[in-house]
């Protein structure tokens, strides 16, 4: 093999990597156990004595030259990835991609997130509670008295040591009333839980929005403000509200609160059942006694409170006739969304 004519492949070679040949390929060929290298060196015993020496030095330059073109080569490659040189790689096309699937809000999220929104554009903020909660916040403190049927194992879950999974979002009333002097104008999203059969209306686990507002002076007609901003930006501003008495041991005067059927407009129809008019919410004038837990001067201060169950809302909302849908993770549905 001619020295020379090996010296002039090896500068071509590598001036050609990357189009026909790899550099691996290169490093095999030149350095590998039977490269070139490798047998020019294992022809020497061959040569005649006198040009050994000569041979072997010229060997052991190419063999250099071999290995500092390589190292230069890999070195350029590793910049090239990390700088604009990686655009002009090939990509490689042997290999599906993986797509990362983006999700999105789920419906009930959107809801509790639409209405908060609305709270807080006229000053509420928002604030969260344990969903493990006392007895005595969950009721004592909201002047639900020991026989009230609220308070039967039936209706609500207990837990050891006078805990619960709380059945309202009232509770958090409480404990923010015991956190700060007034005045409070705060909105409490969150699940709430009730032994109730599983049906197409009914879930052992739903979300509430608590309202309330705690100053001097706040009346009935601030409550009946507040829910019509929110039932116009929830609903349309053509919708129409009304106010029915009714009876919570913690708000007095209460009411529940109905929104005209807007499936129906009003006329009567299977969802409202023929009434006209969909329940919405319960609400009502904090009751002087729950003041009165919380360390407040009822004579000093007033509020109102409410409590709206959202699965309702976004039932209505979106026209969604069975509250499952919402917490079986059925793609089909959430896609809708
Ligand atoms: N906590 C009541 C319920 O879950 C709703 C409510 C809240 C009523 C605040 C009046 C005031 O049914």
């Amino acid at each position: 093999m001619d020295i020379g004519a090996v010296k002039i492949q090896i500068e071509s070679d590598f001036q050609n990597i990357g189009s026909a040949v790899s550099l691996e390929e290169l490093r095999l060929k030149y350095l590998g156990r039977k490269g070139i290298i490798a047998q020019l060196t294992g022809s020497i015993p061959g040569l005649k004595k006198e040009e050994r020496a000569a041979f072997g030095q010229a060997v052991n330059a190419l063999k250099k030259r071999a290995v500092s073109l390589i190292e230069e080569k890999e070195k350029s490659f590793a910049d090239s990835l990390n700088g604009e040189g990686a655009v002009s790689r090939p990509a490689d096309i042997g290999l599906p991609g993986i797509t990362q699937e983006l999700g999105h809000l789920h419906p009930l999220t959107r809801v509790i997130d639409e209405i908060c929104a609305i709270f807080m554009r006229i000053g509420f903020s928002v604030v969260e509670g344990p969903e493990i909660e006392s007895e005595y916040n969950n009721f004592t403190a909201l002047n639900i008295p020991l026989e009230h049927p609220s308070r039967d194992a039936f209706d609500t879950f207990y837990l050891n040591n006078r805990l619960l999974l709380r059945s309202h979002t009232s509770p958090v009333q409480i404990r923010a009333m015991k956190a700060h002097k007034p005045p409070l104008a705060i909105v409490v999203p969150g699940r709430v839980y009730r032994p109730d059969a599983v049906d197409a209306s009914h879930s052992f686990m739903f979300h509430q929005i608590e309202g309330f507002m705690v100053d001097k002076s706040i009346k009935f007609s601030d409550l009946k403000g507040a829910l019509e901003i929110l039932a116009k930006a929830v609903f349309g501003q053509e919708i129409k509200m009304r106010f029915r008495p009714h009876f919570f041991p913690f708000t007095e005067p209460s009411a529940e609160v109905d929104i005209r059927c807007i499936i129906c407009n009003g006329k009567g129809c299977s969802v409202c059942g023929r009434k006209g008019w969909l329940e919405i919410l319960g609400a009502g004038m904090i009751h002087p006694a729950v003041f009165k837990h919380v360390g407040y001067d009822p004579k000093k201060y007033t509020g109102f409170a409410f409590g709206l169950g959202i699965e309702r809302i976004a039932m209505l909302k979106y026209g969604i006739n069975d509250i499952r849908l919402f917490f079986e993770n059925d793609l089909r549905f959430l896609r809708q969304f």
